[in-house]
């Protein structure tokens, strides 16, 4: 028994509801004479709901007379708060929601009222710091240098000149320097992006970390002996200068991969 009136008070609250839905149509229609075959007429509730799914998302229209009527305090739509509505351009177009009806132009289309809705993106803070932590522009000193210095050093040799190979010294020693810049910024840059330590930044690091060592060995093997270094020094010095100059090639393109994808 108690089922039977929950059931009839529901079915009463549903019905009422969609009445006083489509007493708004009614409204809608008979106030501004639309007839069923009109584009106005066809469009029905798509007038002020943006779609028959959800009649909760309204359209500029129908916003505009939702807001009419919490103005007016009241939830039955009535011909003042239509009219009231009507003298205003809701979505934008140039033209009166009223304008628009007698022209047979939905009030509830899309205009550029609707095109500017979406609230735009909050602003990305500005930091004197980028994300990237300078690490692309710092990285370009230890692989540039490191290049230099190899050069020098092989015109150095090829023409016998001792102030190539000083000069050679000199890049291969800052390279080696500015190499501890490309690892530290490298480290600010996956932090602050919080960039997972695995695949191409895992591959990555360790080529890069193991160049900068082999740079700081090369600078230790060479530091105060130059030209007095014996000759497997020698061999040592240049074979861990060509597997050093592959990684870097290699570590670049892997970062390069990782930020402009492959
Ligand atoms: C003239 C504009 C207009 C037309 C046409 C119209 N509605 Fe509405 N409708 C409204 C407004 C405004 C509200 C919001 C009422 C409120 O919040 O007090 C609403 C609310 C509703 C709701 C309640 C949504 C909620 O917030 O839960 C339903 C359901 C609904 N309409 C269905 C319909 C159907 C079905 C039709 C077509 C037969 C229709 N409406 C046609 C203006 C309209």
């Amino acid at each position: 028994m108690r089922f039977r009136i929950v059931f009839a008070l529901v079915l009463m609250g549903v019905s009422g509801s969609v009445f006083a839905k489509s007493e708004f149509f009614d409204l809608f229609m008979s106030t501004y004479k639309i007839s069923d075959s009109s584009a106005v007429g066809q469009k029905a509730c798509l007038n002020c709901h943006v779609t028959e799914d959800d009649y909760t998302k309204m359209t500029s229209y129908g916003r505009d007379l939702k807001k009419g009527l919490a103005d007016a305090g009241t939830n039955a739509l009535n011909a003042t708060i239509l009219k009231t509505v009507g003298a205003l351009d809701s979505n934008g177009s140039g033209k009166t929601n009223e304008q628009k009806i007698l022209a047979g132009i939905s009030p509830g289309d899309p205009g550029p009222a609707d095109a500017k809705a979406p609230a735009p993106a909050p602003k990305p803070e500005k930091s004197l710091i980028p994300k990237n932590f300078f690490h692309p522009a710092v990285v370009h000193f230890p692989i540039g240098l490191f290049i230099a210095g190899l050069l020098l050093d092989g015109l150095g040799i090829f023409f016998k000149k001792p102030t190539l190979l000083i000069a050679g010294w000199y890049n291969v020693l800052f390279a080696a320097v500015s190499s501890m810049g490309g690892v530290f910024t490298g480290f600010g840059a996956m932090y602050v992006q919080k960039i997972p330590f695995k695949g191409l930044i895992f591959q990555h690091m360790g080529l890069a970390l193991t160049s900068a060592f082999l740079m700081m060995m090369m600078v230790t093997l060479r530091v105060h002996r130059h030209e007095k270094m014996h000759l497997p020094t020698r061999i040592v010095y240049f074979g861990l200068a060509i597997v050093c100059f592959a990684l870097i090639s290699y570590a670049g393109h892997l970062g390069g991969a990782f930020v402009y994808g492959e």
